[in-house]
C-alpha cells in the first residue's frame, strides 16, 4: 500500500503564506516577489518592473530581499504544520521552489520567528543607549549562520566609520541616485499613494546618518562622532563565502532570520546596504575589517527608543501573477 500524497493547499493556507512573505523587509520597499502555487509546490518569483536601476544595478539587492521572503514563507510552511523542502532555483524568474510535505509540528523556534514576522520593521533612529548583553548578542548573530555565509561583529569602527562617512558624501551628492531614491520616497503618500516605496516616516532625520537612506539634506558627522555612535549600536555583517546569485539569496535568508530573532527578543534594528553597491567599497570594507568573505549587508540593531511606524505593503492579490486566487486578504 503507497501512502497518500501531501494534501494540496487551500485558499486559507496560501493566503496565511502570502501574507507571511509580504511582510519580508525589501530594498527600498519594492517587494520584488510573487508566487505560483502548484499543487504542493510553491514558486517564489521574481516581480519585474520594480528593478532599482541606480541603487541595485546587478539586482543583488533584490535577491537579498527574495531570499527574505524565502525565510517567512519557509517559516509559514511550518507554522501550518506541514515539512518542507527549500530548493533555490538557477532562473530569472523562478528564485525558488518550497515543495510542501507531510504533516509535521512546527518546533517552538518555528513559531516565535514566525510570530517576530509581522512585527518586524526597520527601526533607523538611535537606539536605546544600553548595550545588548553578549549572550543575546551570540544568539542573534548564531540564528544565521549556515553553510557559507558568516554573521561577524566588526571590529575597526574607525575605519568602518570612515567608509560609511565616504559613502554617504558621494551618495548624497549622486543626482541618479537622489532621483531614484525620490520616486520611491515620494509615492507612499498623497494621491497616488500606493503599497510600496519608503514611506516618508520611516526616513526621519533623527535618524543615524548613513543608517537610513542617504538624501541630499542627511548631515554626514565627524568620522570620529560617527565610529562613537556606532560603537553605541549593535553591528553585525552578513559574509558570503563567494559573490553568486546563490549567494545573494542565501544572505538574504540568513540576514531575515538575524532580524526575525532579533525581533523574537524584543530588539530593533535596519539593514544598510546602500554603501556597498559604491565601486570598490565592498572590497574595501573586507579588507579593512578583515571579514571573513564578501560583504552582503550591514545590520545594526539595538533596544527601541522610540517606536518605528509600519510600511505600506501591495495587496496580497498582486503577489500571484497568474490570475484570481480567491480575494486574498
Ligand atoms: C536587501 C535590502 C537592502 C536594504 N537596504 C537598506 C538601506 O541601505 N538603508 C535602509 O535604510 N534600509 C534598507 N533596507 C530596508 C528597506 O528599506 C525596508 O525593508 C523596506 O522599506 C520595508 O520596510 P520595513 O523593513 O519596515 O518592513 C533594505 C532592505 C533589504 C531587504
Amino acid at each position: 500500500m503507497t501512502a497518500a500524497a501531501p494534501a494540496a493547499l487551500t485558499t486559507e493556507q496560501i493566503g496565511f503564506l502570502a501574507r507571511a512573505v509580504s511582510r519580508a523587509p525589501s530594498v527600498h520597499n519594492s517587494q520584488p516577489w510573487q508566487l505560483r502555487v502548484r499543487g504542493t509546490e510553491v514558486d517564489l518569483l521574481m516581480r519585474h518592473g520594480v528593478e532599482l536601476r541606480r541603487q541595485d544595478p546587478f539586482g543583488r539587492d533584490r535577491l537579498l530581499s527574495c531570499g527574505a521572503a524565502l525565510t517567512d514563507l519557509e517559516l509559514a510552511v511550518r507554522t501550518l504544520g506541514r515539512d518542507c523542502h527549500v530548493e533555490y532555483r538557477d532562473d530569472e524568474d523562478v528564485v525558488a521552489t518550497v515543495t510542501i510535505g507531510r504533516p509535521h509540528p512546527a518546533s517552538a523556534r518555528d513559531f516565535a520567528l514566525y510570530h517576530a514576522i509581522a512585527r518586524r520593521r526597520s527601526h533607523r533612529r538611535a537606539f536605546f543607549h544600553s548595550r545588548v548583553p553578549e549572550g543575546v548578542r551570540t544568539a542573534v548573530a548564531a540564528a544565521g549562520e549556515t553553510t557559507g555565509v558568516h554573521v561577524v561583529e566588526p571590529g575597526r569602527l574607525d575605519k568602518l566609520a570612515e567608509l560609511l562617512g565616504f559613502a554617504t558624501r558621494v551618495l548624497r551628492d549622486d543626482r541618479g541616485y537622489q532621483r531614484e531614491l525620490e520616486l520611491w520616497t515620494a509615492h507612499t503618500h498623497g494621491w497616488n499613494a500606493i503599497g510600496d516605496g519608503v514611506p516618508e516616516d520611516a526616513l526621519s532625520p533623527e535618524a543615524l546618518p548613513v543608517a537610513g537612506l542617504v538624501r541630499t539634506a542627511t548631515p554626514v558627522p565627524d568620522d570620529v562622532v560617527l565610529a562613537g555612535r556606532l560603537a553605541a549600536e549593535n553591528l553585525l555583517v552578513v559574509c558570503t563565502d563567494t559573490d553568486t546569485r546563490a549567494d545573494h539569496l542565501a544572505a538574504g535568508v540568513t540576514l531575515q532570520r538575524v532580524w526575525l530573532t532579533a525581533t523574537a527578543k524584543a530588539l530593533v534594528g535596519s539593514v544598510i546596504t546602500q554603501p556597498l553597491h559604491l565601486t570598490g567599497f565592498r572590497a574595501r570594507l573586507a579588507s579593512e575589517l578583515a571579514l571573513p568573505g564578501v560583504p552582503q549587508a550591514i545590520f545594526r540593531y539595538g533596544y527601541p527608543a522610540v517606536p518605528a511606524a509600519p510600511s505600506p505593503r501591495l495587496a496580497l492579490d498582486e503577489m500571484f501573477p497568474e490570475g484570481p486566487t480567491g480575494g486574498l486578504r
